[in-house]
């Protein structure tokens, strides 16, 4: 054997087994970053010895050419169903027909019967799938179909992860038919459903129907790139039997490479049943994976013989469902809610059901856009579904049952709350240089405070603890404190007096005193809170505590452009431009001067973060601006060779073009031609200056740089700055930041959770920091951090 193929044989034992401890123990001993080295290095191998490709190796699950049709499969074994209990009485009933079946003594109301042993398992929502092994090997997948006729899926169960293409160690049957449920987790299914709506794809109802959509792929490299998973349940066709009890087949089998249940469980009779069921039935919305049932079998085998089959269904199981989390009901109008920050919401009204035991009456429509995806009508039969404690939501139309008066749902022109005009606003995002305007069309109320709505959800805001901490100001009383017409804004709130409160509902002379107090207390806020609570759309806590550290003062959170804004952790242009223009906004204006003028004392530290003033260089401001064509490296070259704008402004051609190949520079000369476009990195440079920072107006020369000539990789989360900080503060001291190791990389510097990297680092025996070692080094270099 060739030094390959022994690499190649014992990578793809290796992988099997951490995919074996992965998907069907639940105990991975490697992080996922060692797993893909060892799988890139396999894939490497293949391609360089394509003879060596065999069908059961882990690199074959990404899906083979698309088929035009599946072809039939004959179950050798039929694939039969099970009954349905719903109450204890039933599953009671079940049981004494078991004990009967079996001959044995049967109890009566004071107990004293035999206790079957049943074994107790969730019954998964997916779809059954037949998996034939010959002498070990994975050779067919197959669909139920009609239970005696199904659908060949040998391509598409192939790139399920966690089905072994070949089973591990030895001893089992020539012939062996697995069966089980291919399923969606709910994570899975949440995030195949948001991948989907960013390409414009078809979402899907429910993860079973999400199951079912994927591995009835006729092209199967959809499939592969579905996040499916296997459990087994059973055993069809087998040449040799394996244990005497349908827990001990289980076992076995997963000793074997098969994923089952990790909920299996023995009851000892039915009240240790009547128990799992209720147990699981609490954990149900906890549990990774939707159930609709549980299932019992006889756990003995020939037990199960003795009692066989009636019609389509085993003597000897049955599967005690749950009350359904999907209903049938009509739609009977949409309502619009609007929100804090004038966002127009479309909520479905339905004619009231009982969805698993809640009467459901409402349903969130979240927005235009899907309820055009829903393709949704008013007088529609629809689909809602209450998946844990989530909110209801609209699955999908029963198109067929539409009544000829059906009326569409339209979007109001003018506020539902205030009258005034509702607006549509797209949001634009921006990708790559490129402009690409985002999929939700938002419509918003422009009342702004003058809206009842959006005016009392603000001052719900202000108040919360996160913000303002106002304490003994609850919903109620913001709402009848808006009514009265005694606050039209937040700044109101800091000229209550004691009888206005006083004769508001719940209020007494101990509690107005208390509130008062209170609002007096909440005049000295941090900056963070302080942002947080005017409620600007997109900024969350952690954004405002973003705005606050890095700026320093509201007077420059105000002002920010919002080029300058992105150079802070985590803000996007999109919501660069949301705070820029809350701040722009006049009624915005006067509402923070309202609050100004009530001796409001903002508590801020006045100057910029060390952060944010370390994370602008030149290059990266350039790289900012979006240049077509011009992405981080080019503009890099630019800062090198021109060091400040003004230069790059005054380039000649020559000098450009010794900067950046032709048709970059083309591009760079095309942008500044355009004057709006120097006006805003003017401006934007122009402001960084006056907030007090400044780049190497000079030409930055490299080869002077402590660093020059080194290459630098990162890898693992860094804690204390974010990697493009990291990677900012090494060019400016000279380094190159690759984002592969090599032999010729000079230092690695490796946070948390690194893996591949660090182990390749490590393999070459190259210089290795941790990040507080990097933090030193750099304070070193005179930067701190
Ligand atoms: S046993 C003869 N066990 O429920 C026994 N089924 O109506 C056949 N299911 O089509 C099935 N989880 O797809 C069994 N733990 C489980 C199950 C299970 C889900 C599905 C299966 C079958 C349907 C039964």
């Amino acid at each position: 054997m060739t030094a390959a193929k022994n690499r190649i044989l014992e990578l793809r034992a290796e992988l099997d087994q951490h995919n074996y401890r992965y998907h069907v123990l639940d105990e991975p001993s490697i992080p996922d970053a060692e797993y893909d080295r060892l799988f890139h290095e396999l894939k490497a191998l293949e391609a360089a010895n394509p003879e060596l490709i065999t069908s059961d190796s882990p690199t074959q699950r990404v899906g083979s050419a698309a088929l035009s049709a599946f072809t039939q499969v004959r179950h050798e074994v039929p694939m039969l169903s099970l009954g349905n209990a719903f109450e204890e009485t039933d599953m009671r009933e079940f049981d004494r027909r078991v004990t009967e079946g079996l001959d044995l003594p049967v109890g009566d109301l004071f107990g004293g019967g035999a206790a079957v042993e049943y074994s107790c398992e969730p019954k998964l929502d997916g779809l059954a799938v037949s998996l034939l092994y010959q002498d070990g090997v994975l050779v067919r997948g197959a669909t139920r179909g009609d239970g005696t006729t199904g659908e060949d899926i040998s391509v598409n169960v192939r790139t399920v992860r966690n089905i072994p293409l070949k089973l591990h160690g030895t001893g089992w049957p020539a012939t062996l038919e697995v069966r089980g449920e291919v399923f969606m987790s709910k994570a899975g299914f949440e995030r195949l459903n948001a991948s989907q709506l960013e390409v414009g794809g078809k979402t899907f109802a429910n993860p079973r129907n999400a199951a079912a959509g994927s591995l009835r792929q006729l092209d199967s490299k959809i499939t592969a790139n579905r996040p499916l998973e296997f459990c087994c349940y059973g055993i069809g066709q087998i040449s040799a039997d394996i244990a005497d009890t349908h827990i001990g087949n289980l076992k076995q089998l997963q000793v074997w490479g098969m994923p089952i249940s990790h909920e299996l469980k023995l009851a000892h009779g039915i009240d240790e049943c009547l128990d799992y069921y209720r147990d699981i039935g609490e954990r149900r919305n906890g549990l990774a994976y939707e159930i609709d049932g549980v299932v019992f079998k006889v756990n003995s085998i020939a037990s199960q013989r003795e009692l066989g089959f009636r019609a389509r269904e085993p003597r000897w199981a049955i599967a005690h469902k749950f009350p359904a989390m999907e209903e049938l009901t009509e739609l009977l109008d949409v309502e619009f809610q609007v929100g804090r920050t004038g966002a127009v919401t479309p909520v479905a009204r339905l004619k009231p059901v009982k969805v698993a035991g809640v009467t459901v009456a409402n349903a969130t429509l979240h927005n235009m856009d899907e309820v055009a995806r829903l393709g949704l009508m008013i007088g529609d039969t629809v689909i809602i579904r209450r998946a844990g404690d989530v909110i209801p939501q609209v699955v999908q139309v029963v198109l067929e049952r539409r009544p000829d008066n059906a009326r569409p749902v339209q979007i109001p022109e003018q506020c539902p709350v205030c009258g005034s005009q509702v607006e549509r606003t797209q949001l634009v995002k921006r990708s790559k240089g490129r402009e690409t305007v985002s999929e939700g069309a938002v419509y918003r109320c422009v009342g702004r405070l003058a809206c009842g709505a959006q005016l009392k959800q603000a001052i719900i805001h202000f108040v919360s603890r996160r913000a303002m901490d106002i304490e003994g100001l609850g919903d109620k009383s913001v709402e009848q404190l808006v009514d009265e017409g005694l606050v039209r804004s937040p700044a109101d709130l800091y000229a209550l007096k004691f009888d206005d409160i006083v004769d508001l509902e719940g209020f007494a002379e101990v509690s107005s005193n208390k509130l008062l107090s209170a609002i007096e207390d909440s005049k000295k806020p941090g900056l963070a809170r302080f942002i947080y609570a005017l409620g600007i759309p997109d900024v969350g806590e952690e954004t405002a505590k973003v705005l606050a550290r890095s700026l320093g003062s509201l007077e420059r959170v105000q002002q920010a452009l919002p080029h300058v804004l992105t150079y802070l952790p985590d803000v996007g242009l999109e919501v660069a431009h949301e705070i820029h223009s809350f701040f722009e906004d006049a009624h915005n204006q006067q509402v923070i001067e309202d609050l100004l003028k009530h001796d409001l004392q903002i508590q801020d530290q006045g100057k910029l973060g060390a952060e944010f003033a370390a994370s602008t260089t030149l290059g990266g401001f350039l790289d900012k601006l979006h240049i077509p064509s011009v992405g981080p490296g080019g503009a890099q070259k630019l800062a090198d060779r021109f060091g400040s704008l003004e230069g790059v402004f005054g380039a000649d051609w020559l000098d450009m073009r010794q900067a950046l190949p032709e048709k970059q520079a083309n591009s760079v000369r095309e942008f500044f031609a355009v004057e709006d476009n120097r006006l805003l990195a003017e401006a934007a440079e122009k402001q960084l200056r006056d907030f007090g920072m400044h780049w190497q107006s000079e030409k930055k020369v490299v080869e002077g740089l402590p660093l020059a000539g080194q290459t630098w990789v990162l890898t693992g989360s860094l804690e204390l700055m974010s990697r493009d900080v990291a990677k900012d503060k090494l060019e400016s001291l000279g380094a190159k930041v690759a984002g592969s190791v090599s032999a010729k990389t000079h230092c690695v510097v490796a946070g948390p959770g690194a893996g591949s990297k660090l182990a390749k680092a490590n393999e070459l025996g190259l210089k290795v920091l941790d990040e507080e070692a990097f933090v030193e080094f750099l304070s070193k270099h005179g930067i701190l951090v």
